[in-house]
């Protein structure tokens, strides 16, 4: 009850509802957590207290109930409040349309929204620190960083209009491992890395030390610093800062509702996949879901369909088909 609800309804946005759920899903699943063939010690613990008939009826009672109708998207006038605080609290800083007019200060248009919110996420919990920084979200929530993100995220960036110290050629070549995670020229395809295609080189260089002598802690860029000289940094900082930025967010290679044409070859309302028991994935917590595709993918939960399914998806194809079924009305 205290997760899930007396009307199914779950009360966290990673715990899916129960409400109307496939009958057979969850007789399935309840079992598979008794028997730890899908671990959980929580559950487990529950469940081993109830018999055969107990187990078969609470997945009745719960298959029974109305489904719970999705939680709202982000919706235009969301996005304008955050338009309105952006500019009344962050333009000082970062510019109107999250183009930083100052030398040393991040942009964040065209930034990342998954990166931008982890940032502010790791700014309001202390685990990332800097002076200006530090109390900017105390009176922020996690929905309001979210609008927040998704505003600087649609803002085209600007290429940078100076021309910046350092040895672009240079910077090239000592970058060349770097592609594997930012991406051709600085253009991130992970929706969780950073872009760096015109970010500010005074920042970058900023960035680059902190990462360098561990002040921003962070073990992957870490080690891949390590090797390079302190004075070359600057390099690097401004190879990537005169680079174009992405006029646009960059896109996934397919759109959510081409991803969903295939899932619903199992999941959908025509479906009728032989000797396999599928749960309804609309208007479930688009937390859960996304963390779901990611345990399928990254093996954390087995099943071999799901898994074959997931390997493809990047974490930001995961994000946009969260959000499309998360929206999705239940059936
Ligand atoms: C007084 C100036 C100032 C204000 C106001 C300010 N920022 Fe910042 N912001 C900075 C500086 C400087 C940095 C770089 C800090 C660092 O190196 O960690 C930064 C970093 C960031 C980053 C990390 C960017 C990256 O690429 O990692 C995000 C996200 C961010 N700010 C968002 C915001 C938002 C949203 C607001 C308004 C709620 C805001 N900031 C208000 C100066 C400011
Ligand atoms: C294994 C993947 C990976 C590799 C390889 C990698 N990075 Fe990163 N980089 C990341 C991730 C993830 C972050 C975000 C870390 C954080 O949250 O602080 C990041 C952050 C950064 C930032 C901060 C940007 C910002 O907006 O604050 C810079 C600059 C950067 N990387 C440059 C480089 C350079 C230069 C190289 C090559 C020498 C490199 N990275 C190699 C994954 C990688
Ligand atoms: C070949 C059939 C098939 C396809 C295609 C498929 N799924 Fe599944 N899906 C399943 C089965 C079977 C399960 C139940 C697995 C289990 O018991 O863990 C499942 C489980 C899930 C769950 C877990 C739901 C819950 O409440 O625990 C989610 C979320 C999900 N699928 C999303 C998707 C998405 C998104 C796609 C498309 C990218 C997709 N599936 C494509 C068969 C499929």
């Amino acid at each position: 009850m205290n997760c899930h609800g007396l009307d199914g309804r779950s009360a966290g946005a990673d715990i899916p509802h129960l409400a109307g759920q496939r009958l057979e899903y969850l007789q399935l699943a309840l079992k598979e957590y008794r028997s730890g063939a899908r671990p959980h010690a929580a559950l487990q613990q529950l469940f081993s207290q109830l018999d055969e008939a107990q187990l078969a009826n609470v997945a009745a009672y719960y298959a029974g109930l109305p489904r719970i109708a999705p939680a709202a998207p982000v919706t235009t006038a969301d996005l304008e409040k955050a338009r309105d605080a952006a500019k009344s609290v962050c333009a000082s800083c970062h510019g109107d349309d999250g183009n930083a007019p100052q030398a040393g200060v991040p942009n964040l248009a065209g930034q990342h929204r998954d990166y931008l919110i982890a940032a502010m996420q790791a700014y309001k919990e202390g685990r990332r620190k800097h002076p200006v920084m530090d109390a900017q979200f105390s009176q922020i929530d996690t929905l309001g960083m979210q609008h927040l993100a998704a505003y600087y995220a649609a803002q085209p960036a600007r290429p940078l209009a100076r021309k910046p110290s350092g040895d672009v050629a240079q910077g090239e070549r000592l970058s060349a491992g770097c592609g594997t995670c930012h991406g051709l020229k600085g253009h991130t395809l992970n929706a969780e890395t950073p872009a760096l295609a015109g970010q500010d080189p005074q920042y970058l260089l900023a960035a680059l030390k902190a990462y360098r002598d561990g002040s921003r802690a962070h073990a992957e860029m870490r080690e891949m610093l390590a090797a390079v000289k302190e004075s070359d940094l600057v390099h690097i900082a401004a190879f990537y800062a005169v680079q174009t930025p992405s006029a646009e967010p960059v896109k996934a290679a397919l759109t959510a509702t081409e991803w969903a044409e295939r899932c619903d070859r199992c999941h959908g309302p025509a479906a009728t996949p032989a000797n396999m028991v599928v749960p309804y994935i609309e208007a479930q917590p688009r937390s859960y879901l996304a963390r779901v595709l990611r345990a399928y993918r990254d093996g954390h939960r087995h099943q071999s369909a799901m898994h074959a399914m997931g390997m493809p998806l990047t974490d930001a194809d995961i994000e946009a088909i969260a959000d499309y079924y998360a929206a999705l009305p239940p059936r």
